[in-house]
Order: structure tokens, then sequence, then C-alpha cells
């Protein structure tokens, strides 16, 4: 599955809750491995979701190296966050840039709560919550905007254009 770009539709789209009767189903299987697949397709990807392979769902996916420990060997598998909601945001602001997988060559300022707290469903269809700051906070909030059809690029000042050097981080 390749990676949509814009003005591809379905980054428009407001994707749809996944039902409890569709976890743990071949379709979701398979639904999972192609996100971890397409996101493995590009070094500087740290998270991406449902709708940038053009499938309106909201699930999404963070690249197992975004929570590698320093002296960790091996690289965490990936993790997937399903029908997400943010639940508890901070005062506390960052501005960071951002790129995006699906706006080729282009980066901007984007300001953030620095912490969020996130209810989810893993893939086993377990209710799960999740607090977070630094990358991981900014990653669930660039691909929860994805799956209400929000792109970084509504949201940051200062837009650039950059060639991707792969040192750019992207979602
Ligand atoms: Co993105």
């Amino acid at each position: 599955m390749p990676i949509v770009v814009v003005p591809h539709p379905a980054l428009r789209k407001t994707s749809k809750e996944i039902k409890e009767a569709d976890f743990d189903t071949a379709e979701m299987k398979k639904l999972l491995s192609e996100l971890s697949e397409a996101l493995a397709s590009r070094d500087d990807g740290v998270g991406l979701s449902a709708p940038q392979i053009g499938i309106n769902k909201r699930v999404f996916v963070v690249a197992g190296k975004v929570s590698r420990k320093k002296d960790e060997k091996n690289i965490p598998p990936d993790e997937y966050f399903i029908n997400p909601i943010i639940i508890k945001v901070s005062k506390k602001l960052s501005n960071l840039e951002e790129g995006c997988l699906s706006i080729p060559n282009t980066y901007g300022m984007v300001k953030r709560p620095a912490n969020v707290k996130m209810e989810y469903t893993d893939e086993m269809g377990e209710k799960k919550s999740k607090s977070a700051s630094g990358l991981l906070a900014r990653i669930f909030q660039h691909e929860i905007d994805h799956l209400d059809g929000i792109l970084f690029i509504d949201k940051a000042t200062n837009i650039k254009e950059l060639k991707n050097t792969d040192a750019n981080t992207e979602y």
C-alpha cells in the first residue's frame, strides 16, 4: 500500500470508528500490517494513520523505534492505536517543527499541548490509556488530526519547502 499524498481525498475525510466486531479479524490484521509496511518504507517516518494509505478508519501506528530506550538492542514492535481520543491536554504548549509523509518536502512549526493523555483500544480489543510527552505526544496529536481530516499545514506557521533529507521527522 503506497502512502497517499495531497490532494488525495482520503486525507480530508473524517475517518470512521472501528467496530468491536472488526477486532482480531483477518481484515483488521491486514490493515495493521499494511500500515506498518507503509511506515517502514520511509526512514524518516515515526507514525502513520490509516487515511494516509487511503483507508478512512480510526487507527494509527507508531514506529517501534520511537519507544526504543537508549540501551535497548532490539527495536520494539510497532504500536497500534485504535479509536483514539485525547482526554487530557497540558496547559503547557510546545512549538515544534513537523513534517508529514503525505505532504512531500514541506515543514512548519506547530504549537500543540506538550503533554496529552489518550484513550484508545489496542489491536486485541482491550481499552487502554496512555500519557505521553515529547515526540510521542506530538505523534498522537498529529495522527488524530489525520483521522479528522486535518493536516499540519492547517495549523503551521513558517511553512517552508525543503528537499527531504531523511533527517527530518515525518508523521
Ligand atoms: Co502526517
